[in-house]
């Protein structure tokens, strides 16, 4: 993280995402008084976050002085306030900056006509987990980007987990399907095991679902196996787990449902960036 050090940050749109990447930089030992925030709707978080750290939050860019050059921006704005959000003087403060979005969608096409800064626009996605650094993110550089501006875009992301870099830009969109839109499919499989074990008869059954997910990655972790080698040492001829994946896996499965499931999201992830 030393060459994150020196640099001045500024990010646009402290919602859910924003704010976790305020509090990253701020567990980092990043200096409160190099991080700058443009945000017009400031919530109980954000404030709170300023009555400890004394950050920089401002409604529009015009309240900085012409002088001011953050060296690293963050485009944190749903996708439809982008437009509105990059005005002139914006522009021109982040004309030298390394600017990164994690706006879904917005391809690196679009961003660098919206920004005008050509040679240092990158384009990332990531997912929820981000507030809690635990983020799976992938960055698209383009060619004009140079390797020191990689380098600290890659440490950026990393600031709220694992980083990936993306080969081409349509890639991003298999990306949303599996890992954007991913917590919501642990999310469903855990809600909907907690209802069978309830239904059955078992008490504390999310406790038990919530322990029994979190065992089993801890045991993938922390074991030299893949998941398939551990799912084989669980099975057993003839035994339980068999019986269970015989149907998990069988024609028209889970592998077919979850091939399905993402395709249609990959195929709407394509639809929304192309509107
Ligand atoms: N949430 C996710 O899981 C996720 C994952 C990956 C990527 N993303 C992307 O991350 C971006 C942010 O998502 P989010 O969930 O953090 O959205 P969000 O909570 O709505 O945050 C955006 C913030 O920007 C503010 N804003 C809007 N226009 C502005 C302007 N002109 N100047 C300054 N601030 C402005 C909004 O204020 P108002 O509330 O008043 O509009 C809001 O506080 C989106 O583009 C999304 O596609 C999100």
């Amino acid at each position: 993280m030393v060459s994150l050090k020196n640099n001045k940050f500024l990010i646009l749109g402290a919602g859910n995402m924003g704010i976790s990447f305020i509090k990253a930089l701020l567990q980092n030992k990043i200096s409160a008084s190099k991080i700058f925030i443009i945000e017009k709707n400031i919530s109980p978080e954000l404030k709170k976050i300023k009555l400890q750290k004394k950050i920089t939050i401002v409604k529009d860019a015009s309240k900085f002085s012409k002088n001011f050059k953050p060296s690293i921006v963050l485009l944190a704005v749903k996708p439809n306030q982008l437009g509105s959000a990059m005005s002139e003087e914006l522009i021109d403060l982040i004309s030298d900056s390394l600017i990164i979005s994690i706006i879904a969608g917005k391809k690196i096409r679009e961003l660098k006509k919206i920004t005008r800064n050509k040679n240092k626009t990158v384009r990332a996605m990531t997912n929820t987990p981000v507030s809690l650094g635990m983020g799976t993110s992938i960055l698209f550089f383009d060619k004009k980007i140079n390797k020191k501006d990689k380098i600290l875009a890659k440490e950026f992301l990393a600031l709220v987990g694992q980083v990936n870099e993306a080969r081409n830009e349509s890639i991003i969109d298999t990306f949303t399907a599996i890992y954007g839109s991913g917590p919501a499919y642990i999310f469903l499989m855990i809600e909907i095991l907690i209802k069978i074990s309830s239904k059955a008869g078992l008490k504390n059954s999310e406790n038990m679902v919530i322990q029994t997910f979190l065992g089993s990655l801890l045991l993938l972790m922390s074991e030299k196996h893949d998941a398939a080698m551990l799912r084989k040492k669980v099975t057993s001829k003839g035994g339980t787990t068999q019986a269970a994946l015989s149907i998990l896996n069988s024609n028209k499965g889970l592998p077919d449902l979850l091939s399905r499931a993402i395709n249609k999201a990959r195929k709407r992830s394509i639809d929304l960036s192309n509107n």
